[in-house]
């Protein structure tokens, strides 16, 4: 079922989506070698305590911490541990939830820590652009969830890389993970039309190899098959009549 905002619940899942984008920003900077993943978690489950939210992942169906930290080859849900270091060289996606007056935000960044080599730079951008071809094409009452699917994999595929199939992107509300889902794949004119009053998290995560991935043992973790990076952007937009916002932003 999918549940359409009107105004007013927009504006309050813009706030949400704000301490989420700000949280974001705070990781980044301090996404320096050294620095331990468990360390990056604490400043920024700190930072959504102080906005006066709440870091939505945490407990959620047992995820044990407020965000997701995926290094190179892990491609999301990586858990933040004392053991793990940042290092120079590295791509790290940071992918993080809030709640605030009962509205959720979720949106996810990638970064590289000091120079990395041209294929996860390249990866990168890709996989960030990947997310604004599918989002700049969306036409109100007209684009399908499987044309923006369609867009996403096209274009990521254009350069070689794989696109994910086994997680999606997903509706957000009320609710974390509302329907519809959001797959970065698709067929032209396949699935339902995105209309006004929608509120989505488009998060393609691309892998500059294979797009096959796997589960880790930790119940978490997913990695490449191949073992080459990946990457992941995500937001939570909304379609007003004014548009697509990007809430996250
Ligand atoms: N941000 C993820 C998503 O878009 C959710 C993370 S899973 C969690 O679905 F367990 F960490 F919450
Ligand atoms: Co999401």
């Amino acid at each position: 079922m999918i549940l359409l905002k009107n105004q007013q619940q927009i504006q309050l899942m813009r706030e949400a989506n704000q301490v989420v984008k700000q949280t974001l920003q705070l990781l980044c900077e301090n996404c320096k070698p050294g620095v331990s993943t468990y360390e990056l978690n604490k400043l920024a489950h700190d930072f959504i305590i102080k906005c006066g939210a709440k870091p939505s992942f945490l407990n959620y169906c047992g995820y044990p911490a407020s965000v997701c930290i995926s290094i190179d080859d892990e491609v999301v849900h990586g858990i933040p541990s004392k053991k793990r270091f940042i290092e120079e060289g590295q791509i790290v996606s940071f992918d993080v939830g809030a709640i605030l007056k009962g509205w959720h935000g979720d949106a996810a960044r990638t970064v590289a820590v000091g120079y990395v080599d041209d294929q996860k730079q390249k990866l990168m951008e890709v996989t960030k652009q990947a997310f604004f071809e599918g989002v700049n094409s969306i036409v109100i009452g007209k684009t399908t969830i499987g044309d923006l699917g369609h867009t996403i994999q096209t274009y990521a595929e254009s350069f070689g890389y794989g696109v994910v199939k086994e997680l999606v992107g997903h509706g957000i509300g009320r609710q974390m993970h509302e329907d519809p889902s959001v797959p970065n794949y698709g067929t032209k004119g396949h699935g339902m039309k995105l209309v006004e009053g929608m509120t989505i998290a488009v998060e393609p995560m691309i892998n500059a190899g294979t797009d096959k991935v796997i589960f880790m043992p930790d119940g978490w973790t997913v990695k490449t098959l191949d073992g080459k990076p990946s990457a992941h952007y995500e937001n939570t937009i909304a379609l007003t009549k004014n548009g697509v916002e990007i809430l996250s932003l």
